[in-house]
């Protein structure tokens, strides 16, 4: 086409396109770039505007690495991977949300009833559910990958004086399908704001908090894989996540409990808490695969 107008110019982009072109993706793309294009028109979108749109993506660009990942984060504030989360999310299952750039792959074996806290002082926390299926059936078998913020708020890999898999657990659940832990209670925390998606978020008169949370995979054989956190409906921050992780049911509550109240028995910790502590009941659902 040798006559492209800024009237004919998305249909013109959609004629380019070749005749044996992969059918989904010549779906997703037309669809960005009509949405694209009619951005552009809507805003009618000025050079220094665009060149400050491209100067943004480089940045994210040079900022990333195999650590830090600008270009996630930035989907995570525009809600983008919040969405794309709840488009495929089963009403029957619990909510999935967001991952973060903080799961590490290899945490130690976390034994049913074992601790995470290790030498972290601070008040104890219980928590503990079932894996079960839809109809209620628990799940044996099912592993739960954990992982959390330390009370300081930084994960592990942010912090140079914890261990690796400091708050990090891989727990496999028993034939009633029930796990447990004790760690402490995390903490909110900002995500990395010093890049330029920081600027966004400052450029927006937003806040770069998350609601604390634990982080939860579930995986079971036979069961989609659930991707999901939990967070206490105590949190100040739990109604403005900068990343839009929050769901209704991944509300939960810390129950206070009374001093010698704490098991006898089942948990690394029995008998070595005799102080109150917090306690928490979160049952996960996980849906069947197609
Ligand atoms: C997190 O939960 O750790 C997280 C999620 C999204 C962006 C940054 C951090
Ligand atoms: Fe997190």
């Amino acid at each position: 086409m040798r006559d492209v107008t800024k009237d004919n110019i998305t249909d013109v982009f959609m004629s380019y396109m070749g005749e044996d072109m992969n059918p989904r993706l010549r779906e997703v793309l037309s669809s960005l770039v009509k949405h694209l294009h009619a951005f552009a028109r809507e805003t009618n979108l000025t050079h220094e505007e665009w060149n400050t749109g491209i100067a943004f993506l480089e940045k994210a660009g040079e900022i990333s690495d195999a650590e830090r990942h600008e270009f996630v984060l930035l989907s995570d504030v525009l809600g983008l991977s919040s969405l794309v989360d709840m488009l495929h999310n089963r009403p029957e299952g619990t909510s999935s949300s967001v991952l973060g750039p903080f799961h590490i792959t290899g945490s130690p074996d976390l034994a049913v009833g074992a601790d995470m806290r290790k030498d972290f002082d601070d008040t104890v926390l219980l928590v503990e559910g079932i894996v079960k299926d839809p109809d209620g059936n628990p799940i044996p078998g099912a592993t739960l990958d954990i992982w959390q913020t330390a009370p300081n708020g930084l994960y592990s890999s942010q912090d140079p004086d914890q261990d690796t898999y400091s708050f990090h657990g891989l727990q496999k659940v028993g034939d009633d399908g029930r796990y447990a832990f004790t760690s402490v209670r995390p903490v909110e925390y900002t995500v990395p704001s010093d890049g330029p998606v920081g600027d966004i978020l400052r450029a927006c008169g937003r806040h770069p908090w998350r609601p604390s949370h634990l982080h939860f995979i579930a995986e079971a054989e036979g069961f989609r894989p659930l991707v999901t956190e939990v967070f206490p409906e105590d949190d100040k921050y739990l109604d403005n996540d900068t990343v839009f992780g929050v769901r209704k049911d991944l509300v939960m509550t810390y129950v206070p409990m009374p001093a010698g109240s704490f098991p006898e028995e089942g948990y690394e910790l029995s008998g070595k808490v005799p102080g109150d502590y917090l306690k928490v009941n979160f049952d996960l659902t996980l849906v069947p695969k197609d």
